[in-house]
């Protein structure tokens, strides 16, 4: 959560920060505010989007070739003028941006205000910079030191960007649980939250570790320390990022675009996995691995939103393929239970960003108890996959819109590939089984593209929904957690209140929401369970609800009892979360755009979630 950017270069800084900044937007968008150093530290900040930052500075003095900017989701202080970042000093020699929280920022205000220090904002962020300027007059110790100096005090998860009036030729950043890059080009530096607003100026990349601090000065190479003092060498890696991935490319939201980037993205999962020709899927991660999956006593995913409702197709597949028994957990409720874990465990942790901070810290309380830490991330180079013992990239490509759609599908796609694996290894599926399977998944991609076909049908329904206040998603079997991410999608974009069952769940209990009024999203292609799902739709039509049915291609059953059917191509049962999930997501789509919403940017969310 928080976009942060900075460049230290020749060029003029203003257009560069301004441009990354709406790169990052996605992780925050409550206020938005720049720093340039240009003989003082001039600094703008307001409330809002990026763009209402743009008005603001329009008759503004922008010079200058040294500046940081940020975009904020809002934490301690409510999101306003004073309260945006970047932060001054008392002397206002200093300015600083921050993501992440200071967890002990009370204790260290008082000892400030003691001290005759006088705040302005309600921030934990402005007293990190306090506490940095009180250590350099204090200590009588340079802005490197000091910097060292105020975050070994600093309890929480930060990544920070200082700039000072005196030194314009330098930024010094720190970073401890939140994410930051830096980018390395000729003779000008570049930081940020992620590479998306460095990639088109450089591919020469450093991502900063926990606990080091990062010294960038013009004409030098750059320096990393860690908070104790100790020299470390700059590991450069080159960012493999298509800048069109970064823009919408004609689409009216990301969220549609990446919707229709979903056969793509589903291929690029499985490419370079399946051996085609041969039969045969090669994961690096898992076959270093080999012995603690093969003998692992029980698999436990953890994640977050979109990413545990993936997961909890994983425990389908992998119980159902693999035959381990798998526990799907809260990374939130994981980490704060006691959790009974072993070196017999194996965590899955699942995640879009990589950076969620549950996820993070619930896989290094996992580790410590000695569980195989394995990721799925689609972020390359982010904290969990770093974190983790080994793991598998996604590979969709960059998720802008704030709600996960190609994410999913790519996740659930990363997780059949395993589950097929160490089924076929452990010997808990057939040979032909496994090679029906694996042939199917390679379908996957253009059945993807016949579902999407039912984007004009969707729309045209989606006016008839618009004005529903509440959504029940039923589901059963695979097409639960598709019925739990489908409700979701709808309450984060559209706002409208939605929750998910599994269809045999609804007699005890959410039968009694249902009216005329309510319209029931049934989830429902061919299964073992159709049948019951069936029966499930007879007790809602008995009682008056609207139902809009998922369901295969050329069902008759199905079509006949339900208000609006969409066909979805046939596939194996455990394929199908891959087809189900995607007329949800138009649904959701349609829905929130005829009802004007901010789409790509819902109210009070954010993409990556650094903040417990
Ligand atoms: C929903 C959504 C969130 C994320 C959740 C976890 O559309 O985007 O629920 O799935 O915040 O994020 P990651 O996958 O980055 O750990």
């Amino acid at each position: 959560m928080c976009g942060i950017v900075g460049y230290l270069g020749s060029k003029e800084a203003y257009p560069i920060l301004i441009k990354g900044l709406k790169r990052l937007e996605y992780r925050g968008y409550d206020s938005a505010g720049i720093a340039l150093v240009n003989e003082k530290i001039n600094l703008y900040k307001t409330k809002g989007k990026v763009s209402n930052l743009e008005t603001f500075v329009e008759s503004k003095n922008i010079a200058g070739t040294t500046g940081i900017a940020h975009t904020r989701w809002a934490t301690h202080g409510e999101p306003n003028d004073v309260n945006a970042h970047p932060h001054f000093s008392d002397s206002k020699e200093l300015a600083m941006i921050h993501n992440g929280i200071i967890e002990n920022y009370d204790v260290l205000k008082e000892e400030l205000m003691k001290v005759g220090v006088e705040f302005k904002s309600n921030t934990d962020t402005e007293v990190l910079i306090q506490l940095i300027e009180y250590i350099m007059k204090v200590e009588k110790v340079d802005l490197v030191n000091a910097v060292q100096l105020a975050i070994s005090q600093v309890v929480g998860a930060y990544a920070i960007v200082v700039v000072s009036k005196k030194h314009p030729d330098m930024l010094i950043a720190a970073r401890n649980g939140s994410p930051l890059v830096i980018g390395i080009g000729e003779d000008e530096f570049y930081l940020a939250s992620d590479p998306s607003p460095i990639v088109e100026y450089t591919r020469n990349v450093v991502f900063v570790d926990d606990e080091e601090i990062a010294i960038l000065k013009l004409g030098e190479e750059l320096q990393i320390r860690t908070i104790k003092n100790q020299v470390k060498t700059p590991f450069v890696e080159q960012l493999e990022l298509n800048l069109g991935d970064l823009e919408k490319s004609g689409f009216k939201h990301f969220m549609i675009k990446e919707i229709f980037e979903q056969p793509k993205s589903i291929r690029d999962s499985i490419r370079g996995r399946v051996n085609v020709g041969i039969d045969n899927i090669s994961m690096a991660g898992i076959i270093d691995f080999k012995e603690r999956f093969l003998q692992a006593k029980r698999i436990i995913f953890i994640a977050a939103g979109t990413s545990w409702h993936a997961s909890l197709v994983g425990e389908y597949l992998f119980e159902e393929l693999a035959r381990i028994p798998v526990e799907v957990e809260y990374a939130s409720e994981f980490r704060y239970r006691n959790p009974i874990i072993n070196e017999s465990d194996v965590v899955i942790a699942v995640s879009q960003s990589g950076e969620t901070a549950d996820t993070l810290a619930a896989i290094k309380l996992a580790k410590q108890k000695g569980a195989l830490i394995y990721s799925i991330c689609n972020v390359v180079g982010s904290s969990i996959a770093r974190a983790a013992d080994a793991g598998s990239y996604t590979h969709a490509g960059p998720e802008i819109g704030v709600a996960s759609t190609k994410a999913f599908t790519s996740q659930v796609t990363v997780l059949v590939l395993m589950a097929l694996l160490l089924g076929r290894k452990k010997g808990t599926i057939s040979e032909t089984r496994f090679q029906v399977l694996l042939n199917e998944l390679n379908n996957i991609p253009s059945k993807v593209e016949q579902t999407l076909q039912l984007n004009d049908q969707i729309k045209e329904i989606s006016k008839i929904f618009t004005y529903a206040r509440n959504f029940l998603y039923l589901g059963r079997g695979f097409n639960f957690p598709v019925a739990l991410e489908g409700a979701l999608k709808l309450k984060e974009i559209s706002y409208i209140h939605a929750e998910g069952y599994p269809a045999a769940e609804m007699k005890h209990g959410p039968i009694a929401l249902i009216d005329k009024k309510m319209p029931v999203v049934v989830i429902t292609p061919t299964s073992a369970i159709y049948n019951k799902v069936v029966s499930n739709i007879q007790e809602i039509k008995t009682r008056k609800g609207k139902v809009i049915a998922i369901v295969s291609k050329g069902d008759k059953l199905v079509s006949k009892l339900a208000d609006y059917t969409f066909e979805i191509p046939e596939t194996e049962e455990v394929l199908t979360p891959l087809l189900s999930v995607i007329p949800l997501q138009l649904l959701s789509y349609y829905i929130a755009d005829m009802r004007d919403c901010e789409i790509d940017q819902p109210r009070n969310l954010a993409k990556s979630v650094t903040v417990e």
